[in-house]
């Protein structure tokens, strides 16, 4: 049997992340990841970091690339009724976000990861977490390997294995998936703005994003139900601008997308994090709708937490971190759900009621009207502050 100190199941942002910071300070580990490291590596997902992210990634030793390729951003705008309305970020919130692509930070972790990563673990499962020698095992070429280890982090996502291995009279789900999803598509195109447009339109919501000045990102709002093949790069296209304001349909460049594909909408929370000594990180303990951007920086911050608390525990022997990982974590994942359930109910097509839309407006053209409410949005698309120890 191997042992080592922390073993973390998923090698996705928040696994990786955590591997680095751990192993940065000394702390073993071992990751385990059901699919290959190009799959992992190919998966085209977040594009937006909040300034508290790129810090904690910079002080993880993986600033160099991200600082010299990602492109910082001061304000969004958001466009509904054929106007526009800039949220300056820097001047409401005094900070900005950072366009760097998920697919670019898993490179920079992989190349990174300071410590192992086992690719195409298959049939984990995990065991005793609640004494003191948790184990997990996986199948490698058809050979059972056991891991004897001090605690297990579940970093495998919304359908890991590791929010599942808990007992459900020990957990609480909190759960509502949204009736419509996300259909994305990635161009090498230049951006269609310097800046991100969140569209509010009576047939749907649109994103124009970018992973880079020459590579486009965009989204519509599509029934949940809907299948990739239904959605020709032409129809895609058709419907993106019949979405925009005019003068920026105008300035839309068109060609072959490299990615399509569809992400259904769903917030989700479990409680507690921590189950003896398995804690849950990203992903596996909740889900945001993507709007304003917070999955990945919300997994990022788990990752942070749970690394100051077991590098406290193994420095110094105390557990207090450990006690309260899971409400310092739930603390900011609230706010971040709430931000982000709030700003899709504002940005999409909820239903053909009257009523809802006229409310809607309503509620864009007074953000439009008020600094305050503008503050609102900036302090919370930038990123909340961090809880301190
Ligand atoms: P994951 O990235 O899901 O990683 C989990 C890993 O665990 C995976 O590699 C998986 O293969 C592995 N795994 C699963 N089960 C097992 C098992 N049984 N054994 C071993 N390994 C297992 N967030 C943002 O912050 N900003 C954005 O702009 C943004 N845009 C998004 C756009 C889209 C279209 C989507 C879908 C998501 C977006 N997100 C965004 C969300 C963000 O991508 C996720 O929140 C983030 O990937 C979570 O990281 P994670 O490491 O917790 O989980
Ligand atoms: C992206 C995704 C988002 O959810 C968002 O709010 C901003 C950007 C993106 O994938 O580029």
């Amino acid at each position: 049997m191997r042992k080592t100190q922390v073993a973390i199941v998923g090698a996705g942002p928040s696994g990786l992340l955590l591997s680095q910071l751990l192993a940065r300070e000394g702390v073993a580990c071992i990751v385990l990841e059901r699919r290959s490291r190009a799959y992992v590596e190919g998966r085209i997902r977040a594009g937006l970091l909040e300034w508290t992210t790129v810090e904690l990634l910079k002080a993880a030793g993986l600033g160099e690339r991200m600082m010299r390729e990602g492109l910082v951003h001061d304000g969004f705008l958001l466009a509904f009724e054929g106007r526009t309305h800039r949220i300056d970020l820097k001047g409401l919130s005094g900070r900005h976000v950072l366009v760097y692509g998920q697919t670019e930070i898993q490179r920079d972790l992989g190349e990174a990861a300071g410590c192992r990563v086992v690719w195409e673990a298959q049939d984990v499962s995990l065991s005793d977490f609640d004494s003191a020698h948790p184990r997990v095992s996986y199948v490698q070429d058809g050979v059972r390997h056991s891991i004897e280890c001090d605690f297990i982090a579940g970093c495998d996502g919304y359908h890991g294995v590791c929010r599942a291995s808990v007992p459900s009279d020990k957990i609480t789900h909190y759960e509502r998936a949204y009736p419509f999803g996300w259909l994305g598509i990635l161009a090498d195109l230049s951006p269609l703005n310097e800046e991100l447009v969140y569209v509010n339109h009576r047939r749907g919501f649109a994103l124009c994003s970018m992973r880079s000045r020459a590579r486009s990102r965009y989204y519509v709002q599509c029934p949940v139900e809907d299948k990739v093949e239904d959605w020709s790069d032409e129809r895609f296209w058709s419907e993106l601008a019949a979405r925009l304001p005019a003068e920026l349909a105008a300035r839309l460049v068109t060609g072959p997308s490299i990615e399509k594909s569809i992400a259904p909408l769903r917030s989700f929370v479990a409680e507690p994090m921590r189950f003896g000594r398995l804690f849950l990180a990203g992903d596996a303990a909740h889900i945001v709708p993507p709007t304003g951007a917070k999955g990945l920086n919300l997994a990022a911050a788990d990752a942070c937490l749970l690394s100051q608390a077991m590098v406290e525990y193994y420095r110094t022997g105390s557990q207090t971190l450990l006690e309260e990982y899971s409400s310092r974590a739930l603390a900011r994942v609230w706010k971040a759900a709430r931000f982000s359930w709030w700003f899709t109910t504002l940005m999409h097509k909820l239903s053909d009621d009257a009523l809802a839309r006229k409310l809607q407006l309503a509620e864009l053209e007074y953000l439009c009207d008020s600094d305050a409410a503008c503050r609102v949005v900036a302090e919370n698309y930038s990123g909340l502050p961090w809880p301190r120890h």
